[in-house]
């Protein structure tokens, strides 16, 4: 089936295989300390959150100068188009790295160089035609909360300047829930809006976040990443729910993400089936396909099987998950007469 990702951090998407091509082209002085870094990654086990947050240091390590940013970006790219992802937005935080002379921007404009050697043009998301597997791919400059205000300032001054390649449609907050206030960022994020940015932020993904979440909610994001205890049967507030609902605003929900990383209990207690059964729009995605080794057709299996989902349900949800993109009408309409395409070949 044909599907959109809309939540994929670049490097949390880097597969096993990738971490160990890059590492092999590493001084061989380093290639001992970094293969057992790939050991503890490669196991998908679940982990705290915490414990995530230090494995993406950890392949930070190994993806730190302009050749392995250019090629982690194309496998990981590779990577959606061959699980039929049709259009996908990565996001990853520009990461200045002086001793290799990267900068926020040389990151991003090392990010941008991949998306563009690797994306598919419009005109080949035209038929549905199985032995082909055509990718958009769009960028999404991340904030980490972790960072400053000045750092999030410059990041965002960066997206708003390569804004005019076509190739970066928005800003997300992300990074450690428990660091920071992230309240602190809000008028980087509203210059973001202002310059005709588009927002995804993690809202709540974590607990006790109620007042921040709330005020983010006022900007407003376009999309919100997991929102996983804004719902009242979530340790949410009415208040939060209300305003998500007013807004309409989608959320993007990656189940793995959210079980391995010890937030959510269990699969059949995810916040999946709370937002969908309000119709609420959820977009399902991965996250960090690599580091919680999953893909995106299986986070939609697991979601049919453990909400007993019929395939037109699933269906459906790809489909409409074409509306939550941050791309034009016209991109729309193209991947949704693709996707119906499929349908009519799958009926
Ligand atoms: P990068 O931005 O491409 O370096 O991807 C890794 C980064 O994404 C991490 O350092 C975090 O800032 C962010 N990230 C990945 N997964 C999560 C998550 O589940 N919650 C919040 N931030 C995340
Ligand atoms: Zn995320």
């Amino acid at each position: 089936m044909p599907k959109v990702e809309l939540h994929a951090h670049l490097n949390g998407s880097i597969s096993e295989e990738t971490l160990i091509k890059l590492i092999a082209k590493k001084p061989t002085d380093q290639q001992e300390m970094l293969q057992k870094l790939t050991t503890h990654i490669g196991d998908g086990h679940n982990r705290t959150l915490k414990e995530c947050f230090e494995m993406f240091k950890m392949v930070h390590q190994i993806v730190n100068d302009h050749e392995s940013i250019y090629e982690a970006t194309c496998d990981v790219i590779d990577d959606f188009a061959n699980d039929g992802v049709v259009y996908l937005e990565l996001r990853s935080t520009p990461r200045e790295i002086p001793e290799a002379g990267v900068t926020q921007a040389s990151y991003v404009e090392t990010i941008l160089q991949a998306i563009q050697d690797k994306s598919s043009t419009l005109q080949q998301i035209e038929t549905f035609d199985p032995k082909r597997k055509p990718i958009i791919v769009r960028y999404i400059a991340a904030i980490d909360r972790r960072n400053s205000v000045e750092h999030a300032m410059q990041t965002v001054d960066i997206a708003i300047r390569m804004k005019k390649t076509g190739l970066v449609v928005g800003v997300d907050l992300s990074g450690d829930g428990s660091v920071n206030d992230a309240r602190e960022l809000y008028t980087v994020l509203e210059k973001a809006l202002a310059h005709g940015l588009k927002l995804t932020l993690h809202l709540s993904e974590v607990d006790g976040l109620v007042a921040e979440t709330s005020r983010l909610l006022d900007l407003p994001p376009q999309r919100i990443g997991h929102g996983t205890f804004i719902h009242p049967n979530f340790g949410g507030t009415e208040e939060l729910l209300l305003k998500t609902r007013k807004l309409n605003i989608p959320l993007e929900l990656c189940p793995t993400s959210n079980v391995k990383g010890q937030v959510t209990p269990s699969y059949d207690k995810h916040h999946f089936y709370s937002w969908y059964q309000l119709e609420h729009p959820v977009v399902i995605c991965t996250d960090d396909k690599g580091v919680f080794a999953t893909d995106l057709s299986t986070e939609y299996q697991i979601m049919q099987k453990t909400f007993n989902l019929t395939d037109k349900m699933i269906q459906s949800l790809a489909y409409l998950s074409i509306d939550y993109i941050f791309e034009s009408d016209s991109v729309k309409d193209r991947l949704r007469r693709y996707f119906e395409g499929w349908q009519q070949l799958n009926q």
